[in-house]
């Protein structure tokens, strides 16, 4: 109720601005906010408990740095980042643009964070203060060469480990040049060699800690029956499908709708939902799905988990709906 009041006020902000606003607006009043993770039904995946079903997509908290304020929204969980080794500044701006007609957003943000360490600051200084689920999302710079990422998808993981519940690999923005080349089979073979060993060597210090492949919407059946494949062979703990689309034909009469970048929200939802049914058959149960992509309601989300998902995302649908589409799809999941 009060977010459709609001928003149209928010609204007027350029979307980036508006962004930095709202989280400040967040923090602020989070000391008056009660703690509160829906638990209308725990579930087990990935060997964690989590409080309810709905998550966070990772990118609206890049440096997690205001995890006390978003788990007071009531989300399951948290995904923060995507975080790399070294800060970077990410694209020019503008670089994020609001479709309103269309629920949808594109974004071409390009990785803009501060860096692994503040990242892994940020977290120290306020894990005590959030009693949920946390992931940390990692990737590569943009100046690191695809046949070294391996070593910057490593480095994170070894920084951000013991303060992650879980973590995943993005090897899916497009805005990352030739990130999703690391989508192939020959990259993504080298590079789950290296995150498993990592994970083992890690696992004797901090204990076991689930690491998840998130992957885009845009590769077809065939390769996605390759990747279930190899992603079984390398035992990876958990796939989030799916990342933003290249394919922006549904919006390109709107304004903005023409922009380089990554689209989400709406548009994306049917693309993600097949990519999440037709993982989940190849992959037989084996591997939990997390399923995010143009969630706007909480019928939708259950689309997600009846296609095969076992936990749900937002992102692009928090933006249009406020903080009552959480408890609209913490309710919706308790009914499967
Ligand atoms: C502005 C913006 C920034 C994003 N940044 C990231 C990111 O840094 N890492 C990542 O894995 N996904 C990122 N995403 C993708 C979302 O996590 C999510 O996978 C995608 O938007 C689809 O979900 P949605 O339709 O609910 O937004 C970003 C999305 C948006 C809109």
């Amino acid at each position: 109720m009060l977010y459709s009041f609001v928003r149209p006020l928010l609204f007027c902000q350029e979307a980036e601005l508006n962004h930095h606003f709202t989280l400040k607006m967040l923090d602020r009043a989070s000391c008056l906010l009660p703690d509160r993770a829906l638990t209308h039904r725990p579930v087990t995946v990935m060997g964690i408990e989590f409080p309810n079903c709905v998550g966070l997509a990772a990118g609206l908290d890049k440096n997690g740095a205001h995890i006390v304020g978003l788990g007071k929204l009531g989300f399951g969980f948290l995904e923060v980042g995507t975080v790399t080794p070294v800060a970077q500044s990410g694209n020019p701006k503008p670089r994020l643009f609001r479709l309103p007609a269309h629920q949808a957003i594109i974004n071409r943000m390009g990785f803009n964070n501060d860096g692994v360490d503040a990242l892994v600051a940020n977290v120290s200084a306020t894990r005590s203060r959030y009693a949920g689920v946390l992931g940390i999302n990692i990737g590569k710079n943009k100046d690191t060469p695809n046949d070294r990422a391996v070593n910057d998808y490593l480095l994170a993981l070894r920084k951000v480990y013991q303060h992650a519940d879980y973590i995943t690999a993005n090897i899916s923005s497009p805005n990352t040049v030739g990130l999703r080349e690391l989508q192939s089979a020959d990259a993504i073979k080298s590079l789950l060699e290296g995150l498993k060993n990592a994970q083992v060597e890690l696992a004797a210090n901090f204990g076991y800690k689930p690491i998840a492949i998130k992957i885009a919407p845009d590769l077809s059946d065939e390769a996605l029956v390759k990747l279930a494949t190899i992603f079984k062979q390398f035992e990876v703990d958990g796939i989030i499908a799916t990342n933003t689309t290249i394919d922006k034909s549904a919006v390109a009469s709107a304004r903005y709708g023409t922009e380089e970048g990554g689209l989400s929200g709406a548009p994306v939802r049917a693309q993600s939902t097949h990519v999440i049914a037709v993982l989940a058959d190849a992959l037989g149960g084996d591997i939990p799905i997390i399923g995010v992509g143009g969630i706007t309601s909480g019928a939708e989300a259950l689309e997600k988990l009846r296609a095969g998902a076992s936990l749900v995302q937002l992102y692009s649908g928090l933006i249009y709906r406020g903080p009552s589409l959480v408890s609209e799809v913490v309710k919706a999941c308790a009914q499967v």
